[in-house]
């Protein structure tokens, strides 16, 4: 066992005495479901986050009443780390990642991470887990930072005992291929005064059914609505969207704060607008959607997202119609950002912003 002085962090290293990466076959990575040698943790008890520590991958040996198993105390983030051409990980904008697990777990009532456990954990493990970064096109190193309830109380109470993990997967491209669309009819994601905005576990759990249901349908993902009009359009499953009509490119606001803000969403907005695109970042109607499309003004369509980058929509089922948007290679605005916002994070693009950090 080490023990390291990070930037601003005493943290306790135990490596693996032997890697398992050998075992991995690049070329055929299931997404999420193989994990790098080590993982990073940190508990919250007597009031503070305390024992930051990277451990060997493994199982942890929890009590069944820990509360975030009844009760939902639980929030997660996720990142992608890639590698260059000269051999560096890149970290893509993860200061916005740290706000963003604060703004969650302040929602539901978890305490804030320290910036220096959050920020040394991460590094610390890319830099130990750095050969397990694929490098094939579309492939990263996923980094899931999470925090759950570990309070032994079978009763609705804020916790006063939290985990603090972040486990890496290496993982290749996450759609393979344009994505069909089906816009929410009945179900609903988030509402005002909710989690919408928060990355919630329950927010998930709540949307398999009806994920399951849009599968059988022959759909990839639900364009989520608001639940009082069913006409403000939200997101879709794990990414923000936007539209372009005509020359104008289209994206729900993030205001209502039913919508999660993405660290790709702003990317996006900021390198289409500095690059001469119209954007409009506002309440966008379903409807104005589905007239755009059956006059031939619907251009292009989209999601964003740390997972699946730019995913382009091919169809957009609504009440029971699909509306059909035009070949990819007609796209300008997804394939602007296919090429920059991607390049960007791969280090193939200059980047302009300071958003990418070598580990
Ligand atoms: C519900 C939801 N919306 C949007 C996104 C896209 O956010 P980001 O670009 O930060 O990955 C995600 C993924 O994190 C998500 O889970």
């Amino acid at each position: 066992m080490n023990e390291i002085m990070t930037e601003n962090t005493t943290m306790k290293i135990q490596t693996v005495a032997y890697s398992r990466l050998a075992e991995v076959d690049f070329n055929h990575i299931p997404f999420g479901k193989v994990f790098t040698d080590h993982m990073f943790q940190a508990d919250y008890y007597d009031g503070a986050w305390r024992d930051p520590r990277i451990e060997p991958f493994g199982n942890l040996s929890l009590s069944p009443a820990i509360s975030s198993l009844h009760y939902g105390q639980s929030i997660f983030e996720g990142m992608k780390a890639n590698r260059d051409s000269e051999g560096n990980a890149l970290l893509f904008r993860a200061d916005m990642n740290f706000k963003r697990i604060n703004n969650s777990c302040r929602r539901m009532a978890i305490p804030e991470l320290p910036e220096s456990f959050f920020m040394d954990g991460l590094k610390t493990l890319i830099k130990l887990d750095k050969n397990w970064i694929p490098t094939s096109e579309g492939s990263a190193l996923y980094l899931r930072p999470f925090v759950f309830a570990t309070m032994e109380h079978v009763g609705v109470k804020t916790a006063d005992r939290f985990k603090f993990v972040i486990i890496a997967s290496p993982v290749g491209p996450y759609y393979g291929h344009t994505v069909r669309v089906k816009v929410a009819d009945h179900y609903v994601r988030a509402f005002r005064g909710g989690t919408g905005f928060a990355k919630a576990a329950g927010n998930y759990g709540a949307t398999l059914l009806p994920m399951e249901e849009a599968h059988k349908e022959g759909y990839d993902q639900i364009l989520w609505l608001d639940g009082y009009h069913f006409e403000y359009i939200h997101e879709i499953g794990t990414m923000n969207v936007f539209f372009q009509v005509g020359d104008t490119v289209l994206t729900p606001s993030t205001d209502s704060g039913e919508i999660l803000p993405g660290v790709t969403r702003n990317s996006a907005i900021q390198l289409l607008k500095d690059n001469g695109y119209r954007v409009e970042d506002r309440q966008v109607k379903i409807s104005e959607i589905i007239e755009a499309a059956e006059n031939n003004n619907l251009k292009d369509a989209f999601g964003t997202g740390t997972a699946a980058a730019i995913a382009q929509i091919s169809s957009i089922g609504y009440k029971g119609k699909d509306y059909i948007l035009p070949p990819v290679s007609e796209r300008s605005v997804s394939n602007f950002l296919k090429r920059n916002l991607i390049g960007i994070r791969t280090g193939e693009v200059a980047d302009p912003y300071g958003w990418v950090e070598k580990i």
